[in-house]
């Protein structure tokens, strides 16, 4: 190793844990730093509503890398410590502690936070979020002894925390603001299949409902109070109300923000020796022609290996087509591929959908692919891909047609 100043990460969980991975797999030999605000070894947050949160899977299933491995690799994982500044002009980033740290290249894998509920009661005990293991935690506890809880916000978190709870036996009053689940990400032709998911496990799924308050005793949550007067009782109140992108270190540093971290395709900043990737960087996607911010698993995966490869001075493009999957109940799905809000001319199914086992398609202008969902089919991501990326108008009656092969679709 060289005695050079060191390629710093900011923000160990998994986008940082891979970045430090890529930049070794790159041939990078100089010092690497990998400074997180948590305690815990950095890992990954998915199971923390399905596996994990279920009782179904130990802790180590979370980790990305063993303890040895950041030894082994050379890198210097600094946990429990929280940059609060970054100095461009020093090169240099302020440590909590008052120190500071030299940096040839910077990471910022920071990732994002939960959205606060902004109503009364909210710092009522019981009240809890979920964003790290900590909180899977005390969700898991509550799920072993409450008899009724509230779930509001039904977005990922709010859905599946709810299966989870139903299947721990738990009475689940679901909240959304929005007339049906997941209605922004998927539209309502495919939400109601979320909402008709989770009515048929015995959830008091309320769609275009308003929190007005949650209500206590004893400094402690009793309920909820919607905005139309009715109370529902609970033992406890889970909050996914969505995130909001950790860019206050890359603000104050006078870094271009619009919705997370600016970045292009290369993951790079306005500062050309600042780089971000995961939930908090904006990039420039260029299949999509857009910066877009992806907050899901595979992005915080697949982008630090681009991250690393143009802090290391080769040209690289990130564009992968976005991909997430979700777990609820007896449902398994993956979605391939990115669809503004309302931004599709249609919806086309393939399978059986009251079944719950289909593909999804969300075309756009003049019938290309835009997304593609598959619910219970399995082994289609790379074909759902691939009519992603061809960007090409498809035949809508054998995408339509589960006898065709979706690798046979034809392009018009
Ligand atoms: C419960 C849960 C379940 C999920 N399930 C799925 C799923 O099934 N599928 C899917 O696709 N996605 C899922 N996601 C989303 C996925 O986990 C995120 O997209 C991913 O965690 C983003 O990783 P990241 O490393 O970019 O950011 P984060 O995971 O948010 O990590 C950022 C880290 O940076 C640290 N940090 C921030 N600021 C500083 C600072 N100034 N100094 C030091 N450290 C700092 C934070 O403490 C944190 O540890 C889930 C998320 C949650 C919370
Ligand atoms: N399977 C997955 O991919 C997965 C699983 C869990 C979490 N995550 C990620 O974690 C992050 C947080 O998830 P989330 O579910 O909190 O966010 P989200 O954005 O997916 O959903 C938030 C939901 O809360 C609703 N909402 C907002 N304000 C409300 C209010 N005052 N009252 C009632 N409803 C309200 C919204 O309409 C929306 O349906 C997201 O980035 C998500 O992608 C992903």
């Amino acid at each position: 190793m060289t005695n050079a100043t060191p390629y710093v990460i900011i923000g160990a969980s998994l986008a940082g844990a891979k970045a430090a991975e890529a930049l070794r797999d790159t041939g990078f030999d100089g010092p690497v730093v990998l400074i997180g605000a948590e305690t815990e070894l950095p890992y990954e947050r998915p199971p923390l509503s399905k596996a994990y949160l279920q009782g179904k899977a130990e802790r180590d299933v979370i980790y990305v890398h063993p303890r040895q491995w950041y030894q082994e690799a050379g890198v210097d994982l600094r946990l429990g410590a929280t940059v609060t500044a970054i100095d461009r002009a020093e090169h240099q980033v302020v440590l909590g502690d008052g120190s500071r740290l030299g940096y040839g290249k910077l990471l910022l894998t920071t990732g994002s936070s939960p959205r606060r509920l902004p109503v009364p009661g909210a710092d009522l005990d019981g009240v809890l979020y979920l964003r790290s293991v900590g909180d899977s935690d005390r969700i898991k506890a509550v799920l072993g002894s409450a008899a009724s809880i509230v779930v509001i916000g039904a977005g990922w978190i709010g859905l599946e925390v709810t299966a989870a709870a139903r299947e721990a036996g738990v009475a689940v009053t679901l909240l959304e603001a929005a007339e049906l689940p997941l209605l922004r990400v998927l539209g309502p032709e495919v939400a109601q299949v979320f909402a008709a998911l989770h009515r048929d496990h015995g959830v008091d799924l309320r769609c275009g409902v308003q929190v007005g308050e949650i209500t206590g005793k004893d400094g402690h949550v009793a309920g909820v109070r919607l905005a139309d007067g009715s109370v529902v009782a609970a033992d406890a109140v889970i909050v996914g109300v969505g995130i909001a992108p950790n860019t206050e270190l890359a603000a104050a540093a006078g870094l271009e923000i619009d919705n997370g971290v600016t970045v292009d395709a290369a993951l790079r900043s306005s500062d050309p020796d600042i780089y971000a990737a995961g939930d908090v960087a904006s990039a420039f996607h260029p299949g999509i022609g857009k910066h877009i911010r992806v907050e899901h698993w595979a992005n915080a995966l697949n982008q630090p290996q681009a991250a690393a490869k143009a802090m290391a001075g080769q040209q690289v493009s990130y564009d992968r087509v976005p991909y997430f999957f979700s777990d609820q109940y007896d449902l398994g799905m993956e979605y391939s591929g990115y669809v503004e809000p309302g931004g599709y001319d249609e919806v086309v199914f393939r399978g059986n959908v009251p079944g719950r086992e289909f593909v999804a398609f969300w075309l756009g202008e003049g019938g290309r692919v835009l997304a593609g969902m598959n619910v219970n089919v399995w082994d289609v991501t790379d074909a759902i891909q691939a009519l992603v990326r061809s960007g090409r108008p498809v035949d809508k009656a054998a995408l339509s047609d589960p006898g065709m092969p979706l690798d046979a679709v034809r392009h018009e």
